[in-house]
Order: structure tokens, then sequence, then C-alpha cells
């Protein structure tokens, strides 16, 4: 690939904003002066230029549920909104427990995943012996567990279990916490037909609370890195900055959290915004809100998790949980920067270097010479409410869609070349598997 230049727009990073050209060659971003020749050029005067986002939580359904999503809806939405990464988990069916059912997605994806990528192995009691093996199965981003069930058949309610499974290896664990006892006998006391606005009472504070602070306990036990997924709850933000576990526990925001409220979402959207753990009131959010800009939140993934209109469809509580959002993470948070609780930098941080620091992916997360050249122009006029027909999940509804924008990415590239522009996609599709560790 021959090399070219981005020139004019303004940088973000972690770091700063600053006005620079971008050099491209190889799929590498280059020094200017090995840069200052190539003849091709993109004007970006006017945008802003964010590092492809990493997106360490999506569910893209294959194999198993594609009539939801598949790798290449769920990575084709994941490029329109500027994710040049995900990292998807492991609750397919069938589940991703052994190396060859991860070998198997990762054979789906070629030709078809439009952004990198990596898959969670989903821990069970069965595989507990071999994951320290396992998780180092090349396209293995690391070890997921589910404290508490949700989608799919994957669970881990057993404290001996968790603690063996944190004995058995050495990235960081990804947990869904939420008490599964509580959430047994919560659930059956709710008769079906139950209105949807029950759910953050169902899977209530305390389901996620107690869950969380025994994985806090068993981190420190067992000296195991964990990354607590979607946290939901302001008790756990005020756990995790008073326990003070940096360099043991990391933990996930969603857009989800930050930018629905109850009860408002639910009287509008009913079982559009049921998710796991449960989108709450303004308290729970601002409280969040804090944590993501004072650093107790360490990156922001999406937790994409589309199911079909007709499946939300059903009474409460067979209606399933998850909210498609992986297109959606960057224009919320641009919005956030315009209504002045964030800064531009925040969003690098959380979205790129963030993600890269946690699960240690070099060559990406940052807009640096040798690194990849995955970046998502955005340009910050586009200031219109979110079009449905930009929505590019399978799923085909967001209960964004109308949120009034502040900037939204229009060229998205991985390694260097384009694979959307204009909201459309471009060229093939060429995502790789990404080296973890
Ligand atoms: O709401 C959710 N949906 N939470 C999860 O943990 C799983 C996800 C899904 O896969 O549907």
């Amino acid at each position: 690939m021959s090399g070219f230049s981005i020139r004019g727009g303004r940088v973000v990073s972690a770091d700063g904003v600053v006005e620079r050209d971008l050099f491209v060659r190889d799929g590498k971003i280059v020094a200017g002066d090995e840069g200052s020749a190539f003849a091709e050029s993109i004007d970006a005067t006017g945008k802003l230029i964010f590092p492809g986002l990493i997106d360490t939580q999506v569910h893209f359904r294959e194999p198993g549920a594609e009539h939801k999503e598949d790798l290449a809806s769920g990575s084709l939405a994941a490029i329109a909104g500027g994710v040049t990464t995900f990292f998807e988990m492991p609750n397919t069916n069938p589940p991703t427990t052994t190396p060859e059912a991860l070998a198997d997605k990762l054979r789906r994806c070629e030709g078809r995943a439009w952004s990198d990528h990596a898959f969670f192995l989903g821990a069970t009691e069965d595989n507990v012996d071999s994951l320290d093996e396992w998780e180092h199965t090349p396209g293995c981003c690391g070890v997921k567990v589910f404290m508490g069930s949700s989608t799919g058949s994957l669970l881990v309610d057993d404290a001996a279990v968790l603690e063996s499974i944190l004995r058995n290896g050495q990235r960081p664990v990804a947990v869904h916490a939420e008490d599964e006892a509580r959430l047994r006998a919560r659930y059956a006391t709710i008769p079906s037909g139950s209105p949807y606005n029950i759910h953050p009472e169902v899977r209530d504070p305390t389901a996620a609370l107690l869950a969380t602070t025994r994985l806090l306990d068993l981190a420190e036990k067992t000296k195991r890195r964990v990354h607590v997924l979607h946290i939901s709850t302001a008790d756990e933000i005020e756990l995790l900055r008073e326990r003070d576990l940096k360099g043991l526990v990391t933990a996930e925001a969603t857009p989800n959290h930050l930018f629905l409220e109850a009860p408002d979402c639910y009287n509008r959207f009913g079982a559009g915004v049921q998710m796991n753990p449960p989108v709450r009131d303004r308290r729970h959010q601002e409280v969040i809100r804090q944590g993501v800009v004072d650093g107790v939140i360490d990156c922001i993934g999406s937790d994409h998790a589309p199911h079909a209109p007709e499946e939300k469809a059903k009474p409460y509580p067979d209606s399933p949980s998850g909210i498609p959002s992986v297109q959606m993470t960057l224009g919320l948070l641009l919005t956030a920067v315009r209504d002045g609780w964030l800064a531009l930098e925040d969003i690098a941080r959380l979205t790129a270097a963030g993600p890269a620091a946690i699960f240690d992916i070099h060559d990406k997360g940052v807009l640096k010479v040798g690194a990849d050249a995955d970046l998502t122009i955005v340009d910050p006029s586009i200031v219109q409410p979110l079009p449905e027909q930009w929505v590019r999940s399978r799923a085909g509804y967001s209960p964004f869609v109308g949120t009034p924008l502040a900037g939204w990415p229009v060229c998205t590239m991985v390694r260097g070349a384009i694979a959307y522009r204009d909201h459309e996609p471009v060229g093939k599709a060429a995502g790789r598997p990404v080296t973890v560790g």
C-alpha cells in the first residue's frame, strides 16, 4: 500500500487535541519526514480525528442467533460508529467455551468482519482447569465470567469455582457481576406481564453491589486482575473509589447507563431499553458519569446486544435483555462534550487508550508513529437528530434515534484502509484478529 496523508484535522488523544497532519503507509502511522512527500492526501480541515474505538464488549450472535445479528452486520455497525476493533462475548450458541469454538468464530470473520477483532472464552465449571492455557489461543482476548445469568446459558454462581477461575490464568478476567441467588429470588415474585419499568427493581442495585463486592474480595485474595463490566450503580462506583484497587481492578461503563435514564426511558421504549444490569435512575447515572470523568471508570464498552423486535415485544420478564449500541458510543460521547460534562481527551482515553492498556494491545489505541492507522474522522458540523436510516445493526432499532447530535463519524479507517465513508461501507470487509498481550 502506498502512503497518504490526512491533512488539517484536529487529532484527539488522551493527552490533548492538536492540529496536525497524519501520515500513513502500509497501514501504519509514519513520521512526517517520511510522509511529507506522499502525493495522495485526505482533507480533514474542520474535522476531528479520533483513534479508532476499541469496543471490548459486544454480542454479535454468530453462531446461533444470526436473525438478531451476525459478525458481518455487527462489525458493519461497528465501523459505521468509528469502532475499528471489537472484542466479542462468548454467550453464543454454542457458547465459546473451547479453543475450537473460538477458532470457528475467527474463521467466520474471514472476509466478513469489517473491524479487527478478538473473542472472549466463556468460563464454566467444566473448563476451569484449561483456562490458563486456553486464554493464550490466537484471537482470544481473555476469559469472561457471568456471575449472574443473562442471555444464554453461561453462568458461574459458585464462589469456589469463581475462585478457581481467578487462580487459573494471568490475563484480566472480564466479569458480569450480578448476584444470581438474589436475581432468582426476585424473579420468582414477578407476575408475567409486569411493566417493563420494574426491571431495575427486579435486578436491583443490591444484586450488582453484592456480586461486585465479592469479586473485588476474590481479586484481592487471588491477586488476579479483574475487569468489571457495565457498572450500573452509584453504589459500585463508591465501592471502587473506596477500595482503590487500581492495577488489580478495572471497570467499564456503557453508553446505555450514561445516556438513558429511568423511569423516562422505560416509559418511552419499554423492553427496547431492557438490559442486564438495568438502566437505572438519574442518581445512578450522575454518579457513573462522575466516575467516567474522574478515572474510576477505565473504559467505555457498548455491550451491544441486539434482539429481534418481535422478541422484544414479549411480555416481561420473557422479553430478552440487551440494547444494540456499538454504533452509538462515539456520537453519544460527543453530545456529552457539547453538554459540558466530558472532554474530547476523555473520549480518546475511555474508548481507545484505556481499553488498549487494560487488555495489553500494542499498536492500537493511540495515533503514534508505528501504530496501526485505525482512526475515525468526525464531522462536528453534523448536528441533526440521529436518523433511523443510519442504524446498521440487524436489530434495526435504537433508543438513540432522534438524539440531537453534536458531531458524527464520517470516515473510518482500519489499518489505513477506508472501510466506511459518508454513511456507506467502502471496499471489502478486511478485519483481522488482534494480537493481545
Ligand atoms: O442485557 C444484556 N444482554 N446483558 C448481558 O449480559 C447479555 C446481553 C445479551 O447477550 O443479550
